[in-house]
């Protein structure tokens, strides 16, 4: 008997310790980045409240017919995004216009969506889930198919000590899990750390160095983006007809502009740009390459690439790229389809 009372005392410890050890939201700033635009003190954060937004993130009982969850689109080892197709595929198969971005260091954008028509991250999810063409959710059913769920009401309550779900409520618990998806952790942010044994190859300080000179002004370091709207010599798309920018503001000089994407884990975030027009990395360096063969409708920061890359200095710059890649963010376990009871 005493035995067992012992051994119950020390799982009850350990279940404790982990409980503790645990219970941090695992949103971090690293140590050479900026400070995140997020506001922090809108929504105090807890490990609960992640995971909470993890398990809404995967459910596809958010959507009309639960057929489709958020990660439908957003892949965890393509950095969030989608990568068999060029714009999204929703419910019944319907497609939509756009190619669904990465969610990479969303604490720090400024504006969502390649026209910036959303500007915070707690509202954001109302557009996916009642989009006709991704999950055509009517959000009154939705709160009503939430409160249904003892489940949920459990997991609100815990998480935020309210079980009445009400919309508000149930954008900050998805918020609480996209705002966590740092990635800074790439061999790039070893190198700037100056962590030991980690060194760019002679290439990779190649490709570093022409992205500096030519690419750094708009993907701007370390986030990738200077988080404004710029045009990179796209031809508008005459069946898709997006202006980008324009169809926020609807002012004519916003015409084909978009929102920088940043290029943290752009290996394997492929199909490319706005309606993923481009399949490969290659072809992106390619598309960059040809601009001073007379097109117009780049910003100024491209007119700087005067002549074509050579060969060589296209294999510099892709191996850079690669640099940007973060294993440990991609396969991050936290970040992963939540198993566990429902
Ligand atoms: C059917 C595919 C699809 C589904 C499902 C979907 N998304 Fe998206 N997501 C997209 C597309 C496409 C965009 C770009 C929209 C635009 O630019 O107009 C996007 C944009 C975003 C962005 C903005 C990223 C940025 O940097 O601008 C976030 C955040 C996001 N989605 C989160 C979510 C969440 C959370 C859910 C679930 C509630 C979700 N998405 C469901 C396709 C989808
Ligand atoms: C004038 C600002 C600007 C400069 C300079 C610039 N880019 Fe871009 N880049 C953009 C914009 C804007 C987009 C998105 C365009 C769209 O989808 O319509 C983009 C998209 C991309 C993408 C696709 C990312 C994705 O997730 O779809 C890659 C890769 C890329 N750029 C690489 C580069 C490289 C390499 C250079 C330097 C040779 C460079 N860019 C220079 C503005 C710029």
């Amino acid at each position: 008997m005493r035995i067992l009372n012992v051994v119950l005392f020390l799982v009850f410890i350990s279940y404790s310790f982990i409980v503790v050890v645990t219970d941090k939201h695992p949103f971090y700033i690293p140590k050479h980045f900026p400070k995140p635009y997020y506001q922090f003190k809108d929504v105090p954060q807890g490990r609960l409240r992640f995971e909470l937004g993890r398990t809404l993130f995967y459910d596809p009982a958010l959507s009309r017919d639960s057929s489709i969850s958020c990660a439908t689109c957003h892949l965890q080892y393509t950095g969030f995004t989608h990568i068999d197709h060029p714009v999204s595929h929703g419910i019944d198969g319907r497609i939509g216009t756009r190619n669904s971005p990465v969610m990479i260091n969303l604490a720090w954008n400024k504006f969502f969506h390649w026209d910036g028509g959303v500007i915070h991250l707690n509202a954001q999810a109302i557009n996916p889930l009642t989009h006709p063409k991704e999950m055509d959710m009517d959000i009154v059913e939705l709160l009503k198919r939430l409160n249904n769920s003892s489940f949920y009401r459990k997991r609100f309550y815990a998480a935020f000590g309210d079980s009445v779900i009400t919309t508000p409520l149930l954008m900050r618990g998805i918020a609480n899990f996209s705002v966590a998806l740092v990635s800074a952790n790439s061999k790039y942010d070893k190198v700037i750390l100056k962590e030991e044994g980690v060194a760019f190859t002679d290439q990779e300080q190649r490709g570093y160095d022409l992205f500096q000179k030519y690419c750094n002004a708009c993907h701007t370091e370390p986030l990738y983006t200077s988080h404004e709207f710029k045009k990179n010599g796209l031809e508008l798309d005459p069946e898709l007809k997006d202006l980008g920018r324009m169809g926020i503001t609807e002012r004519k000089a916003d015409s084909l502009l978009f929102k920088i994407p940043t290029l943290r884990n752009v290996e394997f975030s492929f199909p490319y740009m706005h309606d993923g027009r481009i399949q490969k990395l290659k072809e992106v360096i390619e598309h960059y390459s040809s601009l001073p063969t007379g097109n117009k409708n780049v910003s100024k920061e491209l007119k700087k690439i005067k002549k074509p890359f050579t060969e060589e200095q296209k294999k510099d710059l892709l191996a850079f790229l690669k640099t940007l890649t973060d294993k440990e963010f991609l396969y991050n376990k936290d970040f992963s389809f939540p198993r566990g009871e429902r």
